[in-house]
């Protein structure tokens, strides 16, 4: 056999293999057991015991030169495929940013600037912020409420109870009004203070509804407040927030907590008082409710009925945040779509 012309076309494959994977298939072909190495090996039992040693080094030589050829070719081999693989993985950062540039920050979510553009409007008319959790006892968002166990004003507020102490004692708060009561109990009177926050009830979202929601509580407990400052404090609250040509009316409610109860509407934003398909044709859109708290609230906190007098309002932050914005569906705000949510 001509074990130079084998070893010579052995290195030229090997010094040509493209990869790893290649060079291992020329290793094979080679070096392997059915290679023209091993098969010349088998063939030294035919020769004399001279011939045989001095073949079986040509053999062996051979051998040993076209190992150390394929051990080098693969080193380099995988150090050309490992940079590949490097360069092919590299997360270029910049050129993300580059991409979507110019790069903007986040910023609020609608419902919170509104929330403190209401909560600024009412500092300015000489309110207080203040704030009350969102799971609270029967008791709050109920009973001291004037609303008793099975009583059916109950119904109006559909509610979610937390797997918490008794059963069906501790609810997700479904208005904000039980920080009324937290506020007459804690606090020394007279009381000047809104109540931002979030709430919960079982209702199926739709263009004016949301499962979670905001709104905003007002109450002012003081001496000789009657239902004109109620009436007052609407309307300078209506024009300071919406605008100079946006009024508000108050229509006759009911309430358990306030006697008498109202629910205050504002000049439809959408069509400015002419009728439209938001206002149902009314020029009006309801925003929340109020009126004179109730004696037997009072009652229920231990303040004097007969000193004391106050009003309460509370409205919804989205309800706010969608008419100041003329946002036809109240579900758009908790989509997430960010083609909307930067546009305020
Ligand atoms: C109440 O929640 C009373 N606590 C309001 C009140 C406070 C009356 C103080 C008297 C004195 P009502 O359920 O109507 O009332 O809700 C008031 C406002 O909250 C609604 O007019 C609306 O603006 C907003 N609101 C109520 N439910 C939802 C909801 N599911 N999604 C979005 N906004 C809502």
């Amino acid at each position: 056999m001509d074990v130079e012309g084998v070893e010579r076309q052995a290195a030229a494959a090997v010094a040509s293999a493209r990869s790893t994977e290649e060079l291992a298939e020329v290793e094979t072909a080679v070096l392997g057991k059915r290679g023209p190495l091993a098969l010349a090996h088998r063939e030294l039992g035919a020769l004399d015991p001279d011939q045989r040693r001095a073949a079986g080094k040509v053999l062996h030589d051979a051998k040993v030169r076209l190992e150390a050829l394929v051990a080098e070719r693969h080193r380099e081999l995988a150090l050309i495929e490992r940079t590949e693989r490097l360069a092919a993985d590299r997360l270029d950062l910049t050129e993300v940013l580059a991409r979507s540039a110019p790069v903007t920050r986040g910023h609020l979510h609608l419902v919170s600037q509104t929330q403190m553009a209401l909560e600024d409007t009412f500092v300015g008319m000489g309110f207080s912020v203040a704030e009350g959790p969102e799971a609270e006892t029967d008791w709050y968002n109920f009973e001291a409420l004037n609303i008793p166990p099975a009583h059916p004003a109950r119904s109006m507020w559909d509610t979610l109870y937390l797997d918490l102490g008794e059963p069906e004692t501790v609810v997700l708060r479904t208005h904000t009004s039980p920080v009324q009561i937290h506020l007459m109990e804690e606090h020394q009177l007279p009381i000047h203070a809104v109540i931002p926050g979030r709430c919960f009830r079982r209702e199926t979202p739709d263009a004016r509804h949301l499962a979670v929601f905001h709104q905003v509580e007002g109450l002012v407990v003081d001496r000789g407040i009657t239902f004109g400052d109620l009436a007052g404090t609407i309307e300078t609250f209506t024009g300071a927030y919406f605008g100079p040509e946006i009024h508000s009316r108050l229509r006759p409610a009911y309430f358990p907590f306030t006697e008498p109860s109202a629910e205050f509407e504002i000049t439809c934003t959408i069509c400015r008082g002419e009728g439209c398909r938001t206002c149902s044709g009314t020029g009006w859109i309801e925003l929340g409710g109020c009126g004179m708290v109730d004696p037997a609230v009072f009652d229920a906190v231990g303040i004097d009925r007969t000193e004391w007098s106050g009003f309460a309002f509370g409205f919804g932050i989205d309800r706010c945040a969608q008419m100041r914005h003329g946002i036809s569906d109240m579900r758009l705000l908790i989509e997430n779509d960010i083609r909307f949510l930067r546009q305020f």
